[in-house]
């Protein structure tokens, strides 16, 4: 079968699925499938870097701390000038996309993790990796990401949501609404992902510069309640064959130095000092209900191949959904292929089985 994996993407996750890509692109078996591997630049271009894995040169993991503190993201280049290098109009897929029977969509983000991409391929007939349109674009938006959970039954930190034209025209109104739900609070865009644009704010003082920031990743702010003394747990789901979802063990963040929360420094420079717990030290009444809780919040957005959830375990014991990605960082450190791996699914594996149900 021939794949296409696509990666990089408009978003502000562009590096983080440069590193994605070039560890799965690694992974995936050349004897069984033939690669196409298609780069979106950040302008949004397709690009075909040359699928020789020996010629194509993308970001790989142990690169990623050099270049994620860039303000501007990484182009795709070809490593010895020798890669072949076609691009069509901005904007537009190449027509490969025509030849291929399955895409692996490694995009972090809107425009790929959003259900944007996933449209495009359902437009198309064409089979793809991972959550379909509406699993993808409710994940996306933590703001109605909450309201799905919440009709489900499952529990969110309360939380409202600023639009950009309600800060311009009564942040008065806006004020009030936050400090109701009481300082620390979280602002975060609501559609990005890597903690990019989010900010722990202390007191009122704080907020404008936090909604700013978060506006600049998205008009639409979420803004929190903060989870005081939670531990952050996290699970991979993967679906089945047979139309379930199976759970791997989960993991804890334990984060440490100056991070007031898992930003992105602490996520991705390795010199960080935050240790991540794979598997998570929880007893086992603790890691059922994580588990049972993943596969429910996967059922709930409708999602399919993959996600991992996260939660905070709260000081009373409970657990609280903090969110979900359908796209989770992918490369071998990362927390997704890590769980799995201490679940005793090894990263070829992994990726072959998220293909496999792909061409199911
Ligand atoms: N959005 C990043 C890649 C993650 O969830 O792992
Ligand atoms: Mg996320």
């Amino acid at each position: 079968p021939v794949i296409a994996v696509v990666f990089g993407g408009r978003s502000s996750e562009h590096v983080i699925s440069c590193a994605t890509a070039g560890s799965v692109l690694q992974a995936i078996d050349r004897d069984v499938y033939d690669v196409v591997p298609v780069g979106i630049a950040t302008d949004g271009r397709w690009v075909l870097p040359d699928a020789d894995p020996e010629k194509l040169r993308i970001v790989s993991a142990t690169e990623l701390p050099s270049v994620a503190g860039d303000a501007t993201p990484v182009a795709l280049t070809p490593g010895d000038g020798s890669a072949r290098l076609t691009s069509s109009p901005a904007g537009e897929p190449p027509q490969v996309l025509g030849n291929v029977d399955v895409v692996f969509p490694l995009l972090h983000g809107p425009w790929g993790e959003d259900g944007t991409l996933q449209g495009m391929l359902e437009m198309a007939g064409v089979r793809y990796v991972g959550a379909g349109v509406l699993a993808s674009a409710v994940s996306m938006d933590k703001a109605y990401m909450k309201v799905v959970l919440n009709q489900a039954g499952l529990p969110t930190m309360p939380s409202v949501v600023v639009t950009a034209r309600e800060w311009r025209i009564d942040e008065e109104g806006a004020r009030a609404k936050v400090a109701e739900l009481g300082y620390p609070v979280f602002v975060k865009p609501a559609r990005a992902g890597s903690s990019m644009g989010i900010s722990k704010v202390h007191d009122a003082a704080e907020l404008e510069a936090a909604i700013l920031e978060a506006q600049q990743h998205d008009p639409k702010v979420l803004v929190e309640g903060f989870a005081g003394g939670a531990r952050e747990i996290e699970c991979g789901v993967l679906g089945t064959l047979d139309g379930g979802a199976q759970t791997s063990v989960p993991a804890e963040i334990r984060i440490g130095g100056d991070h007031e929360f898992y930003d992105f420094a602490a996520k991705y420079l390795p010199e960080e000092s935050t240790q991540l717990d794979v598997p998570a030290d929880l007893p086992a009444d603790v890691v059922a209900r994580v588990q049972e809780l993943s596969v429910g919040v996967f059922e709930a957005v409708g999602c399919e191949g993959l996600a991992r959830v996260d939660f905070f375990l709260m000081p009373d014991g409970s657990l609280v959904v903090n969110e979900i990605n359908t796209m989770p960082g992918f490369t071998p450190t990362s927390m997704y292929p890590r769980m799995w791996a201490a679940s005793g699914v090894a990263y070829p594996e992994l990726v072959e089985r998220l293909i496999s149900l792909a061409l199911a």
